[in-house]
């Protein structure tokens, strides 16, 4: 190990996160992604589309999605769980054993969706680990951003009528 790659690790361990992600592990989480949970999780939702659904769970209406969008989960989940280490630990342990107490998102999603089925059982560990640092990296937003955006949203298409 060179000195350089030494000091790297002693500064990210200082800081304490982890040493990032590699491209494959990124595209190959995205695969287990598309493999295991699109069939119920939109990979992402646009903040007018976020804001529809939103009106409908409001109204205390079914919005027309099946789960909560990716974007969506991961903004939440790092609201809670901001170092990618916990983020990680925390999406294989809920995959793995979700319960409406430990989950982190709005409790309207169970009462619309109900609770999710333990799909991480099936899953080996590589696998769980790489979807949930895909989750982790490929989106940016936290959610209190992407909560104000939308409100500004709603406020703009009130102001309007
Ligand atoms: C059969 C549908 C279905 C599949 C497949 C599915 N999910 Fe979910 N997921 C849901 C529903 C519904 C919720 C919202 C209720 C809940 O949190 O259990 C959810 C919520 C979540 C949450 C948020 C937990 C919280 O804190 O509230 C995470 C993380 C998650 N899913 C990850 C995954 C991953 C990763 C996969 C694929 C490996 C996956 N899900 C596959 C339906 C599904």
């Amino acid at each position: 190990m060179n000195i350089l790659k030494l000091l790297l690790i002693l500064i990210n361990v200082a800081v304490g996160v982890s040493l990032g992600v590699e491209k494959w592990e990124i595209a190959r989480g995205y695969e287990i992604y598309k493999n295991n949970c699109s069939v119920c999780h939109l990979e992402s939702i646009s903040l007018k589309d976020f804001l529809r659904a939103r009106m409908h769970v409001l109204k205390g209406e079914k919005p027309d999605i099946d789960a909560p969008p990716m974007n969506l989960v991961s903004a939440k989940i790092k609201q809670f769980y901001s170092r990618e280490l916990e983020f990680v630990e925390f999406v294989k342990d809920y995959i793995t054993h979700p319960s409406k107490d430990k989950g982190v998102c709005n409790k309207a999603a169970y009462s619309f969706f109900g609770t999710m089925p333990p799909i991480g059982e099936g899953m080996s560990e590589e696998e769980k680990e790489l979807v949930a640092k895909w989750m982790y990296y490929n989106f940016e937003g936290i959610w209190l951003d992407i909560f104000l955006k939308v409100k500004q949203l709603e406020e703009a298409l009130h102001s309007k009528k």
